[in-house]
């Protein structure tokens, strides 16, 4: 790092707006994974890796991958990572974080020529945001051996499949299998993030540990009705797949609304033939519905599949309904959360994650948890997303302070 703070926040937050330059559209955050733009930024955090000493290369996933080895034979391996593709729009912390602080730790492990017991990657996922390819988290499924190799088939909305992404990107995707890790040699995974809610702001504390991120069912539903004039239709002979769609949208964030334990959200719709004066003849829409409680969130999952069944009916409408994740929560590790909370200070809040991470991934693989850094107004995915460099440089440190206690093997 430049500055000779060795966790400085400015130096961090400098190198985010560098990665910043990278975007699909100028003027906004929109990096989705495998676009050129994310080249450009697994470029540049491939050659930050190399420079900091780190053995690095993008694997067939398109994950940055560097490594620190310890030079010890049979020595396990420590995975510190987040993700460097973004949502439409959203913001220059979520993910790169998490990414650019695992690297201001081991640069300091390498200035001050620290020995560790057990190697270190450091890992830059390309697939989490889920926003291109129906279903998020391929390139850190591909680390920890979990990946499916029906992935490779799935297609953007513009017909180009991750396969052929990814043969795009300068990969071959055909290697997928040579990427898992060894679960035996793994030690555990950490991931620093910012926490993209109001919880550590309002309890004014700068750090909190995950205690759970949430499961997620994520899926589209396709209506079909009747395509028409918009003039010459009388009303009570349409068959609208548009108010059918708003309709079924409506039933479901009522279902939410109606319990404590659910978020839901359907963001992203496609209506065809998509004209003002012609009636929509199918309505393609995404879900999405989370819960930290499992049955909770598979038993609103079929109450709002049954309930759009019934509205499609009702509208002489046909529905298909397409489930492309279902993830349970994940708990995360006792004693990776204790190493991070003694590292964060008395106070940090432990809280549970609504959004997804590539953490969540490495549930059933090896010990995984979460640093959360305190998020201004609570605002992610979303430009005006922020915090502070000073959280920034004080989050690093406590990185650095929970690695440096595994590695004493003071954790409990
Ligand atoms: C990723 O940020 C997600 O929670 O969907
Ligand atoms: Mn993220
Ligand atoms: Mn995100």
């Amino acid at each position: 790092m430049s500055s000779s703070d060795p966790f400085s926040g400015e130096a961090i937050t400098a190198r985010l707006a560098s990665l910043a330059r990278h975007t699909d559209a100028p003027g906004r955050m929109t990096r989705l994974s495998l676009s050129p733009a994310h080249r450009a930024a697994a470029d540049e955090v491939l050659a930050l890796f190399r420079a900091a000493g780190l053995a690095a290369e993008i694997d067939p996933l398109g994950t940055v991958v560097g490594r620190l080895a310890c030079g010890a034979n049979d020595a396990k391996l420590l995975l510190i990572g987040s993700h460097i593709d973004t949502v439409p729009d959203g913001g220059i912390y979520d993910g790169m974080l998490g990414v650019m602080t695992g690297l201001a730790v081991i640069e300091e492990f390498r200035r001050t020529g620290r020995r560790l017991p057990f190697d270190i990657e450091l890992l830059a996922f390309s697939d989490e945001e889920g926003v291109r390819f129906p279903s998020p988290f391929s390139s850190s499924r591909a680390v920890a051996g979990t990946f499916d190799a029906k992935l490779l088939e799935e297609r953007d909305r513009d017909g180009v499949s991750r396969a052929e992404a990814l043969k795009a990107f300068g990969c071959d995707p055909a290697l997928w299998p040579t990427v898992a890790r060894d679960g035996e040699r793994l030690l555990g995974y950490l991931e620093l993030h910012i926490e993209q809610g109001p919880v550590l702001e309002s309890a004014g504390h700068p750090l909190g540990v995950v205690s759970a991120i949430v499961g997620l069912s994520l899926g589209r539903m396709n209506v079909t009705g009747a395509a028409g004039h918009a003039g010459t239709t009388p009303m009570h002979l349409r068959r609208d797949a548009l108010a059918c769609a708003a309709e079924i949208i409506l039933a479901i964030e009522a279902m939410a609304r109606g319990n404590d334990a659910i978020v839901a959200t359907v963001g992203q719709l496609s209506v065809s033939p998509g004209a003002g004066n012609v009636i929509p003849g199918s309505v393609s829409f995404s879900y999405d519905i989370r819960s930290p409680r499992d049955a909770a969130r598979v038993k609103a999952l079929a109450l709002a599949m049954g309930r759009a069944r019934e509205i499609a009916e009702e509208r002489g409408c046909s529905i298909d309904i397409e489930m492309t994740t279902a993830m349970p929560a994940a708990a995360c590790d006792p004693a990776l959360m204790a190493a991070l909370a003694d590292a964060a200070g008395e106070h940090a809040p432990e809280l549970v994650s609504g959004a997804g991470h590539d953490a969540m991934i490495f549930r059933n693989v090896c010990p995984q948890a979460m640093l959360f850094v305190r998020s201004k107004g609570g605002l992610s995915h979303h430009p005006d997303e922020f915090t502070s460099a000073d959280d920034i440089g004080v989050a690093a440190k406590a990185l650095h302070d929970a690695v440096v206690a595994l590695a004493e093997g003071n954790v409990s």
